[in-house]
């Protein structure tokens, strides 16, 4: 009996999590998936003197760059005995253990035993785990799959607009699984609620209006269109999903008081998992050539992001961290009731799903490109046009929807 009056003693049970799209773990179906992608490790800027101890996809890793430049990400215990790679020596060529001094290439090959006696030929049969690595927009990448998978690093078209400069930006971890961080990307409710409405206004006034809601399936994934009514202006909010682990969206700062067409300063952000239950967001953002740069201000997390606010604060003006941290370490599908407000959060779910099970047939899941194409072309963006609304609110309420429609349609 789980509906009517003081039913909670009939609802204390607390079924399993949706383990096909949470879990990624080496050899689980979803952790198989996300290894079919690049993923960001850090940031270049992260990689100093000392090795960078990393947890993804719930292995133990170390990410250094060598004298040399080159970049390394090795599995963190070495392989003689076992010593953390946390402790070693970033080389001129490599890393060497702290322990008995073995050196180790990028690509794992041993390059020296110095403590065996002259002569030996040990390390020419000793490699340490190791995982390709690129650079890219200040941001290092690794891929952990199948070597004879491995794809190109997806190029959206944000990275290299006229008029913007792409930075590196912000990097921060949330204590809960990585699917609840990316449902959140589709959730557009949430910016008129959590952000507005029931937590105090933390972008502008204009996200407290609620929104006409869409969402629409793209070459590249999913958008979701949030067209809002301020005035005699329509703001269209456009946001990308980006398989398996990618979201795009403007910052927060729309007035909607004046025209302006696919206005995109965009950050562009990964929720990379450390295992099932940590998550590490990553930040590439395009700012606009005529905006002022602060870059330890870009680097830093934006409001309620992280868990940088003291309880007390985010209990009375609760934001994404909280929303999102607190559905459980692992949110619970199965108790769950979706509204019509989360059809984004089910597409987004069943692209996830396919894209797993596409990996269990042996194919490419969507997402994954191959050699260079041009950018992929992405919508996220702020438009505002001047359309005085129409005095039936049925109708405008279709006006601002076929709005959101005609935006994105483009030109
Ligand atoms: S444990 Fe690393 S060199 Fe011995
Ligand atoms: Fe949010």
């Amino acid at each position: 009996m789980t509906s009517g009056p003081f039913t909670g003693y009939h609802q204390r049970e607390v079924p399993p999590d949706d383990v096909e799209l949470t879990r990624v773990g080496p050899g689980t179906p979803c952790g198989e998936y996300m290894r079919r992608f690049w993923h960001p490790v850090g940031f270049v800027r992260d990689l100093g003197d000392v090795p960078l101890r990393v947890r993804m996809l719930g292995e133990d890793l170390v990410a250094f760059r060598d004298h040399g430049g080159q970049v390394g990400l090795l599995h963190l215990h070495c392989a003689h005995r076992g010593t953390s790679l946390e402790y070693g020596v970033v080389s001129e060529r490599g890393i060497r253990c702290c322990y008995h001094g073995w050196r180790f290439d990028v690509d794992g090959r041993c390059l020296d035993t110095p403590g065996e006696p002259a002569g030996s030929r040990l390390c020419e049969r000793i490699w340490q785990g190791a995982y390709p690595t690129l650079t890219f927009g200040g941001l290092v990448f690794a891929y952990m799959g199948p070597p004879d998978r491995r794809p190109a690093l997806p190029v959206y078209d944000t990275f290299g607009m006229d008029g913007y400069r792409l930075l590196p930006a912000a990097r921060f971890e949330l204590p809960c699984n990585w699917l609840q961080v990316k449902d959140n990307s589709m959730d557009p409710v949430h910016t008129s609620f959590l952000h507005a409405l029931s937590s105090g206004y933390q972008f502008t006034e204009v996200f407290g209006q609620l929104a006409e809601l869409d969402w629409l399936e793209t070459p590249f994934g999913m958008i979701y269109i949030a067209t809002r009514r301020v005035g005699d202006y329509v703001w269209v909010r456009v946001c990308d999903f980006l398989p398996p682990n990618v979201h795009q969206f403007t910052r927060e700062l729309e007035e909607a008081s004046t025209e302006r067409i696919g206005y995109r300063p965009v950050i562009t952000r990964w929720a990379v998992p450390n295992d099932d239950t940590r998550t590490t967001n990553f930040e590439l953002t395009a700012i606009p050539d005529d905006w002022p740069v602060d870059e330890t201000a870009i680097a830093k997390p934006g409001f309620g992001q992280s868990s940088d606010r003291p309880y007390a604060e985010r209990q009375r003006h609760p934001a994404d961290y909280d929303a999102q941290a607190s559905q459980r370490p692992i949110a619970v599908h199965a108790l769950e009731h979706l509204a019509s407000t989360d059809r984004g959060v089910i597409m987004l779910r069943r692209i996830v799903r396919d894209g797993i099970r596409a990996v269990g047939r042996g194919d490419d899941p969507f997402g994954v490109t191959r050699g260079d194409g041009p950018p992929i072309r992405t919508l996220a963006q702020d438009t505002v046009l001047k359309i005085p609304a129409p005095a039936d609110p049925a109708a405008d309420r279709r006006l601002l929807r076929d709005t959101g429609r005609r935006v994105v349609a483009g030109p």
